[in-house]
């Protein structure tokens, strides 16, 4: 079969497709054929071995993908060869098959095309567990996503939606500010300008932000700090700027503020309850077409490098998708 191979940490440009052996399929495990796999930011820090935590080479990208059950182990139930199915895993998404441990896959809800399972779950249970569970925004709060444009900004500016909130999109360019409007969100900011809190204060009636959705880190979390209401929250979800930033602790004192981490790898072992809680409801939002989540960009499968490439560049607009097979 074909997969993308990274050899080496090292430039984008000498990551290849190759032919690998088929992978084995040991107990409770089960085999996908993967029909599209996506690229996170997180996937992009991977492969130039610039993530937290370093796979051990040579090792296969892609966190995230979707695709049809071709085998499972004799002990799994409920995967049937046949069924769609999406899937998380740790990396080996960018290739024609990948073997799970059942637990890391769910049925692909009806109607739903490989390219929208392949980037749907992460970003948005993320988004959806970050909003309702940790932050609790309630309909009629000010929620400013940073970020916005991006892929899970986008997820938490159509979910704030949902769940009632005025949505105030901050990105860097018109064209990241009008997606972000064409996705739901009732006004943007422009966050690269100096001026940009006093535009937020004017659109929030001087209330400031009731919850940050902030995945950027780096100075604008710090400035947006300083614009949250009484009683606000920010939800740390992510440091695409690159630095993280350290916040003086007189400002929750002064502000009433909280700052509340999140980190999608943790929900479903420490959260389970929420994690289903979180998942049935972006499920029922999907089956009822309220939800339709955002595709970014597809790539043929021989194009994988200008998925990652977007990415790098800042010009993503949603999450980057590689159709495989
Ligand atoms: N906590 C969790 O469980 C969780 C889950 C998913 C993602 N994340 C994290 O969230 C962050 C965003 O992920 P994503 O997949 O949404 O990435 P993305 O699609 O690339 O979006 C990131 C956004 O950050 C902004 N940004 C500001 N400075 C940047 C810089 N120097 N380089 C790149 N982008 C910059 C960009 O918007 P502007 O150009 O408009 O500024 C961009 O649209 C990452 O740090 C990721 O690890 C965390």
């Amino acid at each position: 079969m074909k997969a993308v191979v990274v050899e080496g940490y090292d430039s984008i440009d000498n990551i290849h497709l190759k032919d690998v052996a088929m992978p084995d399929l040991p107990a409770g495990h089960v085999r996908v054929r993967i029909q599209a796999a996506s690229v996170g930011f997180v996937d992009g820090l991977k492969v130039q071995g610039l993530y937290q935590t370093r796979d051990p080479l040579p090792f296969t990208p892609g966190t995230e993908f979707a695709g049809i059950v071709d085998a499972a182990a004799a002990d799994v139930t409920g995967f049937a060869p046949g069924t769609p199915v999406m899937g998380m895993a740790r990396s080996g998404g960018l290739a024609e098959y990948i073997a799970v441990p059942a637990a890391a896959l769910v049925p692909m809800p009806d109607g739903i095309a490989p390219e929208v399972a392949a980037s749907f779950r992460a970003n948005y249970l993320t988004s959806l567990y970050a909003l309702s569970e940790r932050a609790a925004l309630r309909s009629g709060e000010y929620l400013l996503v940073l970020g916005a444009a991006g892929g899970v900004g986008i997820a938490a500016v159509q979910l704030g939606k949902l769940l009632g909130a005025r949505v105030i999109a901050a990105a860097s360019t018109e064209e990241k500010r009008n997606f972000a409007i064409r996705f739901g969100a009732d006004a943007t900011v422009d966050y690269t300008q100096a001026d940009w809190r006093d535009r937020l204060k004017t659109l929030t009636d001087g209330h400031g932000a009731d919850v940050i959705f902030d995945p950027v880190g780096g100075e604008v979390s710090l400035q947006a700090f300083r614009s949250i209401a009484w009683n606000g929250r920010h939800l740390v979800v992510g440091f695409a700027a690159g630095s993280i930033p350290a916040l003086p602790f007189n400002l929750p004192l002064l502000k009433g503020g909280s700052l509340l981490g999140v980190d999608l790898a943790q929900i479903p072992r420490r959260e389970p309850e929420a994690y289903r809680r979180v998942m049935a409801q972006l499920f029922t939002w999907l089956t009822e077409k309220k939800l339709e989540p955002v595709v970014g960009k597809v790539f043929a499968f021989e194009d994988f490098r200008e998925a990652f490439k977007t990415m790098q560049n800042r010009a993503a607009l949603g999450k980057m998708v590689v159709r495989i097979g």
